[in-house]
């Protein structure tokens, strides 16, 4: 069983009357590993460590190297894909497939980060479009920011990690990481490969705890540059709050519509619709959550909806038979299964599922929901999806757009003119067209707008916030 402390300096750091927490497996309880909080004063030894190798090392690191170490770590963690899956299933209790899918595109992050250490890093401006520019030229060349404060959630615990650290390493910074407090053990293992793959001690500072106490003095610490977030809304504005005058990058939550319009492929939709809303018990932030179908195939696609949730299999997240895993705690369980039950009472018809048998909630879908409605107005991170009818493309526009949020939507259709006329209305910062808000490839730009978040991820569109640009310009005589 590991038994974790915090990573600073390459140097685990434990006892020392640190508090140990048991981190648990969210399927059975059983204990998975230990964890020992950090301090106050283990963030500001963690910056520092940060803030030093970034001036002796790191912005200095020759791209072709950042990029080779990131290369290396690719090849070792797909070395080390059951591994690292394992760990998943028993902190995270993500089902074996989805947890050796998320290793899979955690590798091939690495590998598009180590091309993208070796792209251009600003570009060539022509002085001369500006009347009095003749004789002069330019370039907005791009330096690494710094420190980076990373903060990340439970839910792709190994993943979204690599999402900030490989990135930054492959602008050339250094990082302060805090990982979910319930999926700590991944991080940790992950930041030991990245050091013996060849990238310096001190270059990933892991600081492991809860709360406000250690967020606090991490993201408003004056050597910390760029703060990057991926949780719950709420957390989020409050840590930009806090952050004050640095760049800050948000990845929140999402209550995500899907489209389905009348002359839409019904099975690729309908099968999209049950991966996109059920993987990872849809504890992801693009999880199909609102799926609007045109009235005229309303019927027809319930009809193939259902039957296929019904046969979703839940149970133990280390099976391979699994699809449907634990909740992340019985908390979210609890308040997954009492949306469901204040919707029902309100008037929503449960199509299949509704239950709970400890922190697992049978895949579940709702009809005849309103908008006000928790299960539909708000982010519900959980198994459940609801289907509501509409007679025109400008009533499903109008109730996808009705929302706080605007992460990824969904469409479907065969008709190339209406895809792209209701894409282009939809008010998120990504769109799939025949295919579910959920899927994600991790090379394109990912961030919402509205209260989706602020700023963009995918390895290109991370590094260059990982970045600063400065003008350097050259007259000629
Ligand atoms: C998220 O839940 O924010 C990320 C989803 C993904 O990367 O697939």
């Amino acid at each position: 069983m590991m038994r974790i402390g915090s990573l600073i300096n390459g140097v685990e750091v434990l006892g020392g009357g640190r508090q140990a927490h048991d981190i648990r497996s969210p399927y059975n309880g059983e204990v998975v590993g230990v964890v020992e909080y950090g301090s106050r004063e283990d963030v500001e030894r963690a910056v520092e460590t940060a803030h030093r190798v970034f001036h002796e090392t790191m912005k200095t690191m020759p791209a072709h190297q950042r990029s080779e170490i990131l290369r290396r770590s690719a090849d070792r963690l797909e070395a080390q894909l059951e591994d690292f899956a394992t760990v998943l299933v028993g902190e995270a209790g993500k089902p074996i497939r989805d947890a050796q899918a998320e290793v899979g595109r955690a590798v091939q992050l690495l590998r598009f980060t180590s091309e993208e250490a070796k792209a251009n890093n600003g570009e060539l401006i022509k002085v001369d479009s500006a009347a009095g520019g003749e004789n002069r030229i330019g370039f907005a060349k791009r330096y690494p920011i710094g420190v980076v404060a990373a903060i990340t959630p439970f839910n792709f615990p190994l993943n979204l990690v690599l999402h900030k650290v490989a990135t930054a390493f492959a602008a050339g910074c250094t990082v302060v990481l805090k990982p979910a407090e319930k999926t700590p053990l991944s991080a940790m293992k992950l930041a030991k490969l990245l050091e013996e793959a060849g990238f310096p001690k001190g270059a990933l500072n892991v600081v492991n705890g809860t709360g406000v106490d250690l967020v606090e003095p991490l993201v408003t610490h004056p050597l910390v540059k760029k703060v990057t977030f991926t949780g719950s809304g709420p957390v989020g504005w409050k840590i930009k709050d806090m952050a004050g005058p640095r760049k800050v990058t948000l990845e929140l939550g999402s209550n995500s519509p899907n489209i389905v319009l009348n002359d839409a492929n019904l099975e690729l939709a309908v099968a999209s619709i049950v991966r996109g809303g059920f993987a990872f018990s849809g504890q992801a932030c693009i999880s199909v959550q609102r799926v609007y179908v045109q009235r005229d195939v309303y019927a027809q696609v319930l009809e193939l909806l259902v039957p296929k949730v019904a046969a979703l299999r839940a149970g133990d997240p280390a099976l391979e038979t699994t699809d449907i895993g634990p909740m992340i705690s019985e908390q979210a369980a609890s308040r997954a299964e009492e949306w469901i039950r204040e919707a029902a009472d309100q008037g929503a018809t449960i199509l299949t599922g509704g239950e709970r048998n400890g922190n697992i909630i049978s895949p579940t879908v709702l009809a005849d929901t309103k908008h006000d409605m928790k299960v539909v107005c708000q982010e519900v991170f959980a198994p459940l999806i609801t289907v509501i009818p509409f007679d025109s493309e400008a009533e499903a526009v109008a109730a996808a757009n009705d929302s706080d949020y605007g992460l990824q939507a969904g469409l479907f259709t065969t008709d190339i003119n209406r895809a792209f006329r209701v894409a282009d209305m939809l008010e998120t910062g990504g769109v799939w067209i025949n295919d579910v808000s959920t899927f994600r490839t991790d090379h394109i730009p990912y961030g919402g707008v509205k209260m989706s978040g602020v700023g963009k991820e995918g390895v290109k569109y991370a590094i260059e916030d990982m970045t600063e640009t400065k003008f350097i310009g050259i007259r000629l005589y």
